[in-house]
């Protein structure tokens, strides 16, 4: 068991993912391609090996994933847009520094695609299917913000359909009235912190405790009480105590100790829990959380966005 983030090793394992230069094609399945693009350039960015990438490369990828008929992003060229896709492509985009090189009608395209899966109740759908969950307005908000796009009209429905998605324990379900979830603490926290609303949060102490109350016996966080500890909880319960200016409620030498547990120390990759299977995802969540523990090293990353903060810090603030 390695105590040091073996970070070579993480570059060669996201390198050998997408050595494929059509990208994933032999790992993965189609609907998860844009997210395991942002996920993997997210880690080469956070450690400093983002020019392990083609840059050009990629940009034409993930244009290529543009649904010429709804707008948006699918997760693979041909699929039909998603939310989950549209973020981590603009998410990529964004990276590089290539949101200029969409057509004005392209992006104009995605905005609109994201303003219609917004329902009457503020809520948004992941796709024209209808699927309802916190994660697609938090989706739909950081894209709009992204490209300068929000306005009173999305955002205040849009908050006041989170705010109704908190329980009595302070945290939130991922609809109004579903069991509290840590995953979905970060992403309604999040939409109020892009929205700037975080002081309309109410029981904020509540919901302070209930996420430091993660922390279990061994260091690791996990996503709900009596569950076993998930590296990715790093992430979504961090990060949601970060924005609530919470960070130090969790012990973060022992977390820090947790996720180094977890990496494959031969093939690279970090897994949900030591000894499992190493997945992109999780080695993702476990570096952004590692970033926001201020593991040396690791560029910094922006709780809110989930991205590094020297590329958040040119987005503007709403509101505008
Ligand atoms: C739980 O995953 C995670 C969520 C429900 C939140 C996902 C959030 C987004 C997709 C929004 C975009 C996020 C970022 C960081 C930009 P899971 O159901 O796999 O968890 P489990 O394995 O614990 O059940
Ligand atoms: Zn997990």
């Amino acid at each position: 068991m390695s105590d040091t983030l073996l970070v070579d090793e993480h570059v060669s394992y996201v390198k050998d993912l997408f050595r494929h230069p059509a990208f994933l094609i032999h790992f993965m399945a189609d609907h998860l391609k844009m997210n395991a693009l942002y996920w993997g350039l997210g880690t080469l960015f956070l450690t400093n090996h983002q020019d392990e990438f083609q840059r050009d490369e990629v940009v034409k990828f993930v244009i290529s994933c543009i649904d010429e008929i709804n707008g948006g992003f699918g997760a693979a060229p041909g699929h039909d847009a998603h939310m989950l896709s549209t973020l981590s492509a603009i998410q990529v985009l964004k990276m590089y520094n290539a949101l200029e090189e969409l057509s004005p009608k392209q992006r104009e395209s995605v905005i609109e695609f994201v303003k219609s899966m917004q329902l009457p109740d503020g809520s948004f759908q992941g796709d024209k299917f209808g699927e309802v969950d916190t994660r697609f307005v938090y989706n739909a908000i950081q894209v709009l913000s992204i490209l300068d796009a929000l306005t009173p009209e999305i955002v205040d429905p849009a908050v006041n359909w989170i705010l109704r998605c908190q329980n009595f324990d302070g945290c939130f379900g991922m609809i109004p009235g579903a069991e509290s979830h840590a995953a979905q603490a970060f992403t309604c926290i999040g939409v109020l912190a892009i929205t700037n609303k975080l002081d309309a949060l109410p029981n904020k102490e509540l919901l302070e405790w209930w996420l430091s109350d993660r922390q279990i016996q061994g260091g690791g966080l996990n996503g709900r009480p009596e569950k076993l500890p998930d590296v990715c909880y790093s992430w979504w319960v961090l990060s949601s105590l970060a924005m609530l200016g919470k960070l130090h409620y969790i012990d973060g030498k022992a977390l820090e100790k947790f996720i180094l547990s977890c990496q494959d120390p031969l093939k690279g990759g970090i897994s949900d829990r030591a000894g499992k299977e190493a997945d992109i995802y999780h080695t993702f969540f476990g570096i952004t959380g590692l970033s926001l523990l201020g593991y040396e090293g690791l560029d910094r990353i922006d709780p809110v966005y989930c991205l590094p903060l020297s590329i958040t810090s040119t987005i503007k603030k709403y509101p505008y």
